[in-house]
């Protein structure tokens, strides 16, 4: 497994403009990832895809440093992306070829020699089940289709590391399974960001944030009930943190 490190990492945003004093996306974070299953969970708005791009150089940290196997993402993102593959929620971010199996092959072209290619796309396009959507243009696909089709794409060429900003959302439950077990059986480190708290809860370790922080940080089924107990408790009437008997 790769080692993911951040080093004080945060991210602000706004001060920039001198309009106030800026706002704080992520505050200072410092821990190493170096687990097969990492999942990241918390509310809209907590910071999950802010801490997901700081690991793939989508997002430079405003402080502190983060590296991957000991490569600073500031420094050489060019190596970070050849090492960590990174799957938006959108897949239309992803896909930028008429079919998927032209998007598969595009993304395969600096690792696979051309004529092992298409033999490669066809390989990686079953193994999703998408070998009979593969022509088919990628407007016509319903968006869950679409959202593995970005995961086959990024996939492809074999990352080190797989980066998911919440790979479930679009995907029914057959497919919602489909991923599941892809997941499980990748060679890869996956991190990945999700509200599919039965995904998270099978994690080897999940990060919980709330407000740019990490609130808690433990194996899938702890962090998982820890989440819930939180959720709980801010909906209960009275000021937050007066009921719950504790955390
Ligand atoms: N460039 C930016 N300028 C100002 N605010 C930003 C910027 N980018 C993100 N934000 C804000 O930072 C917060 C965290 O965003 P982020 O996308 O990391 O949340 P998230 O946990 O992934 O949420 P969701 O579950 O909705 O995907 C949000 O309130 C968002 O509006
Ligand atoms: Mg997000």
């Amino acid at each position: 497994m790769s080692r993911i490190a951040f080093d004080g990492a945060a991210v602000e945003v706004g001060s920039e403009t001198g309009r106030g004093a800026g706002r704080t996306l992520l505050h200072p974070l410092t821990l190493e990832l170096t687990e097969r299953r990492i999942a990241v969970i918390g509310a809209n708005g907590s910071g999950k895809s802010t801490l997901l791009k700081l690991v793939d150089a989508l997002q430079e940290p405003t402080a502190g440093s983060v590296t991957v196997d000991g490569v600073d993402t500031r420094h050489d993102p060019a190596t970070i992306r050849s090492r960590v593959g990174f799957v938006f929620t959108d897949p239309s971010a992803q896909l930028i070829m008429p079919t998927l199996r032209e998007d598969v092959t595009l993304s395969l072209r600096r690792s696979v020699p051309r004529r092992e290619r298409a033999a490669r796309a066809a390989e990686v396009l079953d193994r999703f089940g998408l070998t009979a959507l593969a022509d088919q243009s990628v407007f016509d696909l319903s968006a869950g289709e679409r959202q593995l089709g970005a995961l086959a794409v990024v996939l492809a060429v074999g990352p080190a590391v797989l980066v998911l900003d919440e790979p479930s959302t679009l995907l029914d439950l057959r497919n919602t399974l489909l991923l599941r077990r892809t997941l499980a059986a990748l060679d890869q480190q996956v991190l990945m960001s999700t509200h599919d708290l039965d995904l998270a809860a099978a994690c080897d370790r999940v990060l919980v944030l709330e407000d740019g922080r990490v609130i808690a940080d433990d194996d899938g089924p702890a962090a998982v009930a820890f989440y819930r107990r939180r959720c709980d408790e801010g909906l209960r009437p009275g000021p937050p943190g007066s009921t719950g008997g504790g955390s």
